[in-house]
């Protein structure tokens, strides 16, 4: 088996806005040329601000939704690749955990039937009380009980229903799941707790996480590694202790240096940084960032900077690194 559970090359996610019939299509770069690898068992964390592509990139990771362009290698295959029937059993090994814990569970069903549907697709002719079982095995990891399995969503609290969307993932022993701002729509008081929660199950299930998050501090706790993503792509990336210490990102330095505010629009908190993040339709020449940057020199608006390693296993995209 590769070292990498997953590892994707130049994945480019685009989509096409048709206000008219008569005017050119505009074209949203979400994302734009990514690439990373993956370490079976580690955390790999992809941060940005709203609208930076995050979610764009957690879906088509999965094929939730079809690449523009470039490879999906889980476990060295190229998913992509895949016919209908031999992706089934990658759906099944690769899981996502939704933000919104009051919408991604189906209100008119028990706990038992949300958790336990995907087994009846994959595991045909499983017996129901082989299912019951699972059921209650993860209801107990991820903190519940097993009587939960006979109430419904709206009997839960937001934290208590991201448990039970992630008992959900983890039912079908995936490993690898991808896990989108799974706990910003949470008070801050029960995040901690999910968030343990959450750190303690990958280690039994033996997982491997794609972890989603505007949130720095959220890195921190989580996090082996880190990719940073700025209008589609990636700026910066490496061992999370490296980036954290040394970010040589203008634009790190500038997440490091924001704190989180809560949004009352959107109920969840948002990083809050100078200037607004400019439209993927048409994003800046040169180095995309150069419109926010304090740093930037013609050069920064006349030519793209390439991607390279910074140092060992540290890649940033900038003409003039800071450290
Ligand atoms: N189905 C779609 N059609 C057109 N544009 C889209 C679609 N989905 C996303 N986008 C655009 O792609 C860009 C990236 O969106 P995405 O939701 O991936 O960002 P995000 O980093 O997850 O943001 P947030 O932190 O707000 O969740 C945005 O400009 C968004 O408007
Ligand atoms: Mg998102």
């Amino acid at each position: 088996m590769p070292e990498n559970i997953l590892e994707i090359n130049n994945l480019k996610k685009y989509f096409e806005l048709k206000k008219s019939v008569f005017a050119r299509p505009k074209v949203v770069r979400a994302v734009d040329n990514v690439s990373f690898k993956i370490p079976r068992g580690s955390t790999f964390a992809v941060v940005g601000e709203s609208g930076s592509g995050k979610t764009t990139l957690g879906r088509t990771v999965l094929k939730l939704i079809e690449a523009t362009a470039g490879q999906v290698l889980m476990n060295g295959t190229d998913i992509y690749s895949l016919n209908k029937k031999e992706f089934m059993e990658y759906r099944r090994k690769m899981q996502i955990v939704f933000q919104d814990p009051y919408n991604s569970l189906h209100p008119k069903k028990l706990i038992k039937t949300i958790i336990g549907e995907g087994m009846k697709i994959h595991f045909k002719g499983m017996r129901e009380q082989m299912i019951r079982k699972r059921i209650t095995e993860v209801l107990n990891e991820v903190g519940l009980r097993e009587e939960h399995m006979f109430r419904y969503p709206h009997e839960f609290s937001g934290g208590q229903r991201q448990r039970i969307a992630f008992a959900r993932a983890i039912v079908l022993n995936p490993v690898f799941v991808v896990l989108d701002e799974p706990t910003s729509a949470l008070d801050v008081s029960v995040q901690a707790m999910v968030l343990k929660m959450l750190r303690e199950t990958k280690e039994k299930e033996g997982l491997t996480y794609l972890f989603i998050t505007h949130d720095l501090s959220v890195v921190d706790y989580l996090a082996d590694h880190v990719a940073v993503l700025y209008l589609g792509q990636v700026v910066e990336m490496g061992k999370k202790d490296e980036v954290f210490t040394n970010a040589a990102h203008p634009y790190t330095e500038l997440l490091l240096n924001s704190n989180p505010v809560p949004d009352p629009f959107l109920k969840r908190e948002k990083i809050i940084v100078d200037g607004e993040i400019p439209s993927p339709i048409n994003p800046p020449s040169g180095c995309r960032f150069h419109t926010r940057c304090r740093y930037a020199r013609s050069k920064c608006r006349e030519q793209e900077p390439v991607e390279r390693e910074h140092r060992a296993g540290h890649s940033i995209k900038c003409h003039y690194p800071l450290s």
